[in-house]
């Protein structure tokens, strides 16, 4: 595709009707999915009464619509360059209400179905833009014939088709576990010791966020009341988390986030590494990942930086003009999976559960692992498991190499984006500022979780953020790590966790297991869970069982900490991750089966097992094992 082109594709695009309503950051990440095609004279994209999936945006050239009218064709109108059609059958999920034939040759973008409903839902504006053309165009068609009806014939264009039905919940388990959340909730009152109940509503409310029967905040809330109400704790202590540095320092950083991912940053910088890099899929997969790195710690979450990273693989897998789901697609998709997800644990901020993590340490390893101290002591480990899943890609799913394309998507991608916006350099600067003053702010006495604030403070007047924006905050998660952090100082207070760590430490010593032993154990125990829990419980549990643990057996609970972290990513069971499942879908399924992505997730805990054991020495240097 020549650069022209490429503009001429660019701005036609912000002069569409339909997607008038999006931001310049909204249009780049749709022109992911936009497939040029072109046209010859008289080649038909539409047929009256065949089945459709996809619609069409005109670039270029001139398309008549007919219809049929008692039985002869007749011409409706025509379409050019910014026109759109062959929505009505995605809308309406039946065949196409006419025929579009080109009158010229000339070049259409095609958009698929579901990656249009995605648009349609997206943005309420974009819905009524086409409510808009829709009813122009029904009133054009009254005066011939009505738009096709359907079979039961009372088709409804502007109503979206229904989404595919939720999942089943397993009901009994559900109740069982229910059950049994109720039973030790009510135990409490059988009983005055203090560490007891506090176990009962620990193991009641754990009990209410597995089966998720509830939301996750509505169970944290009714956890610190019951703290106050089964006198295990005073409203101040229950409620500590909300005002703890921690708690602000996770408001803010997921603040940051939504105003990096609002800038359109996020994009441009995945856009450009994967465009300056040689089209090789050992070079692509190596490039994506390092781009899952880079914007670790700007974007801690795993779930926004799977959805960027998902479909740049797939636009760089079409681009190598690679088969869908071979090796080498599989190559690319994995390598932008494991570097949007499971290695975030090298960086303080790389996800809320590292944060999680992070709260439920001790106060004195809390105040060693800051910003750069986490980065210091897990740098060589995340290199290790970055390097080691990267071979294991190569070596399991051994990709053949590709011709030689261009990276033309990605360039139109960039084209629509635009030039850097005032917001994104303010958004590079003030990151920078936070990232700096993370790093020297102890010496000059600012805390972390202050400079976090104001970097927010800053991130949102230079990108405007709203207050919808705001609202896009996770203020459940926010609630729910309110009450972790609280649950933490509470098992602290009552000497909970010295208890539990005496405990498991005394039957680790018994069975000769501490020091690297312990770890390889932690990252194990830590894989196994998560085939029966998410990830953020998995870290609550172990967390609680293995920091105390760690103490008793001589190891710097951080340690432990980090492994769980890391194996915590494991993904063989996609139920059990929403990152991962959305990073299959943002994919389209196109680049990897669940079976690859399987084998790759055991690959991928040999490889934190083996990086545990070569970065061994790296921290007993450090004196933490
Ligand atoms: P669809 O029914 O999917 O396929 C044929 C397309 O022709 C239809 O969607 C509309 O996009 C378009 N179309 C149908 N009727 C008209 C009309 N009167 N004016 C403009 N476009 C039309």
């Amino acid at each position: 595709m020549r650069g022209d082109t490429v503009v001429d594709r660019a701005s036609l695009l912000r002069r569409v009707q339909i997607l008038g309503a999006l931001d310049r950051v909204a249009l780049a990440r749709l022109s992911a999915y936009l497939e040029a095609r072109g046209v010859e004279q008289s080649d038909e994209l539409c047929r009256e009464g065949e089945p459709g999936d996809c619609m069409f945006i005109v670039v270029s050239g001139s398309f008549g619509v007919y219809a049929l009218a008692n039985g002869v064709e007749k011409r409706l109108t025509t379409l050019t360059s910014g026109d759109h059609f062959g929505e009505i059958a995605l809308l309406t999920d039946e065949p196409r209400s006419a025929t579009v034939r080109a009158d010229t040759h000339g070049e259409v973008l095609e958009l698929a179905r579901d990656r249009f409903l995605q648009l349609v839902g997206s943005d309420a504006k974009v819905g009524r833009a086409l409510a808009t053309t829709l009813a122009k165009r029904l009133r054009a068609v009254s005066g011939h014939t009505p738009l096709r009806p359907s079979a039961a014939g009372d088709a409804h264009p502007d109503v979206p088709v229904t989404p595919p039905p939720a999942p089943a919940p397993r009901r009994t388990r559900s109740l069982l576990i229910v059950a049994l959340g109720g039973a030790l909730a009510a135990a409490v009152f059988a009983t005055d010791d203090g560490p007891t109940r506090f176990i009962l509503l620990l193991a009641s409310a754990l009990a209410l966020w597995i089966t998720a029967v509830l939301p996750r905040y509505v169970v944290s809330l009714a956890l610190i009341a019951a703290w106050t109400v089964a006198g295990i704790a005073t409203p101040s202590e229950a409620l500590s988390g909300f005002s703890s540095p921690s708690w602000v320092f996770a408001l803010s950083v997921l603040g940051l986030a939504v105003a990096v991912s609002r800038s359109g940053l996020l994009l441009r910088m995945g856009l450009l590494l994967v465009s300056r890099t040689p089209p090789s899929v050992r070079a692509q997969a190596f490039a994506l990942m390092a781009t899952g790195i880079a914007l670790t710690p700007l974007v801690p979450l795993q779930l926004a930086r799977a959805s960027l990273l998902a479909p740049l693989a797939l636009s760089v897998a079409e681009t190598l003009r690679l088969p869908e789901r071979g090796r080498a697609a599989a190559v690319i998709g994995l390598a932008a999976w494991i570097g949007a997800g499971p290695l975030s644990f090298a960086f303080l901020n790389g996800s809320p559960v590292v944060l999680l993590g992070w709260a439920l340490l001790p106060d004195a390893s809390r105040a060693r692992f800051d910003w750069i101290g986490w980065l210091v002591a897990a740098a060589p480990f995340g290199a290790l498991v970055a390097g080691g899943s990267l071979l294991a890609l190569l070596v399991v799913l051994r990709p053949g190499e590709v011709e030689r394309p261009a990276l033309d998507r990605i360039g139109f991608q960039l084209q629509v984006l635009g030039s850097p916006t005032r917001a994104e350099v303010a958004v590079i600067a003030i990151i920078a500022a936070t990232v700096a003053l993370w790093t020297i702010g102890g010496d000059v006495g600012l805390d972390p979780a202050i400079v976090a604030m104001a970097g927010f403070a800053c991130a949102a007047v230079a990108t405007r953020l709203d207050a919808r924006a705001l609202a896009s905050i996770d203020w459940g998660y926010l609630v729910f790590y309110a009450a972790v952090i609280g649950l933490a100082g509470i098992a602290r207070a009552l000497g909970v966790d010295v208890a539990v760590g005496e405990a498991i430490g005394a039957l680790l010593t018994t069975l000769g297991i501490g020091g690297l032993a312990f770890l390889v154990v932690a990252s194990l125990a830590t894989a196994a869970l998560r085939l029966a829990l998410n990830i953020e419980q998995v870290v609550l549990v172990l967390a609680l069982t293995l920091i105390p643990t760690a103490s008793a057996v001589g190891v710097e609970p951080w340690t432990a900490i980090v492994v769980m972290l890391a194996a915590s990513g494991f993904w063989a069971m996609p139920a059990q991750s929403p990152e991962y499942e959305l990073a299959y879908s943002a994919s389209e399924g196109r680049l990897y089966s669940h079976g690859q992505a399987r084998l790759i997730a055991i690959a991928y805990l040999a490889v934190v097992v083996g990086a545990v054991v070569l970065v061994a020495p790296y921290w007993d240097a450090m004196g933490l094992l």
